[in-house]
């Protein structure tokens, strides 16, 4: 069943939990994240970031989306991952998307609420729930060489997430506090005091990007000070391509793919169904 974003935080607020929000490229994933979510009966959110439209197409990971989530009984939102332009919320809205997040975080603050307001109002009139983000997520969703604590962090200020969420009407914010895209040769250090600052001053669901590597008990804390929605996708990536080479190195003469992909599939499932138990998702459907 397809929903938005809104409606499966409004619940995980209720209920006191984070919906986890996964990445796809393609089929195997898609059907990971789905086959995840109903073994543990939880909620998902399946986010595609422009790369990945880029790569698979905008109308084909749209249908492939929204069969699978037409045919099961979880609910599950299309969510369009840091989306740069009103052109590509746009697109994305037309094609059946029931979410965008709008990424205006590298941009001066005016820039970011006049782009961030612009999508909000078309979006809100077809029923699209939105996401906006202030502070920024840096990098991307792979392994890097380095240490996160050499990254230049730019945080989530408190007193203006709540002016951002006044003047753009979002639904949902994704914040900085330490966190990062990729993992790295250190573990990310998340400022709480902060997130406890923004939860003060905002009262839309907060988002959590760079779930890949943030240790669990961190997770804990953060879905314990408001964080609704974690976003995971390096991870998902790790399993699908660490599970390829190996389904590859003991098959070496194997040229089906259909027997070698259902190996990438069930890491994957696994890896989502971990995030599932930590976000404490599991057995809210
Ligand atoms: O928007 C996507 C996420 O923030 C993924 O971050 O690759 O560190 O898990 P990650
Ligand atoms: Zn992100």
């Amino acid at each position: 069943m397809l929903v938005t974003v809104k409606k499966l935080l409004k619940k995980a607020e209720k209920g006191g939990y984070a919906v986890g929000a996964f990445n796809t490229p393609n089929l195997e994933i898609t059907k990971a994240i789905i086959q995840a979510a109903e073994d543990l009966k939880s909620p998902v959110v399946i986010s595609t970031s422009e790369g990945e439209i880029n790569y698979a197409g905008l109308e084909f990971i749209s249908k492939i989306v929204r069969i699978a989530a037409n045919e099961t009984k979880m609910p599950v939102a299309l969510h369009l991952d840091h989306g740069t332009s009103l052109k590509m919320a746009l697109m994305c809205i037309q094609a059946g998307y029931t979410s965008v997040h709008i990424d205006g975080s590298v941009l001066p603050y005016d820039e970011n609420v006049a782009l961030t307001l612009s999508v909000a109002e078309v979006a809100h009139k077809e029923g699209v729930s939105v996401e906006g983000e202030l502070g920024h997520i840096e990098e991307h969703s792979e392994l890097h060489k380095g240490k996160i604590k050499d990254l230049k962090i730019k945080k989530t200020d408190p007193e203006q997430a709540k002016k951002f969420v006044k003047e753009t009407g979002i639904d949902s914010l994704a914040v900085c506090i330490g966190n990062a895209h990729g993992l790295y040769e250190d573990e990310p250090k998340l400022d709480f005091d902060l997130l406890s600052k923004i939860k003060d001053n905002v009262k839309i669901p907060l988002v959590l990007h760079g779930g890949s590597g943030i240790p669990g008990k961190d997770i804990k804390k953060a879905i314990k000070l408001g964080v609704r929605k974690i976003n995971v996708n390096t991870e998902l990536r790790v399993s699908f391509i660490g599970s390829l080479k190996s389904a590859l190195d003991e098959n070496p003469d194997e040229v089906v793919p259909y027997k070698i992909f259902p190996h990438a599939l069930q890491s994957v499932e696994r890896t989502v169904e971990e995030k599932i138990r930590l976000f404490g998702s599991r057995g809210k459907v």
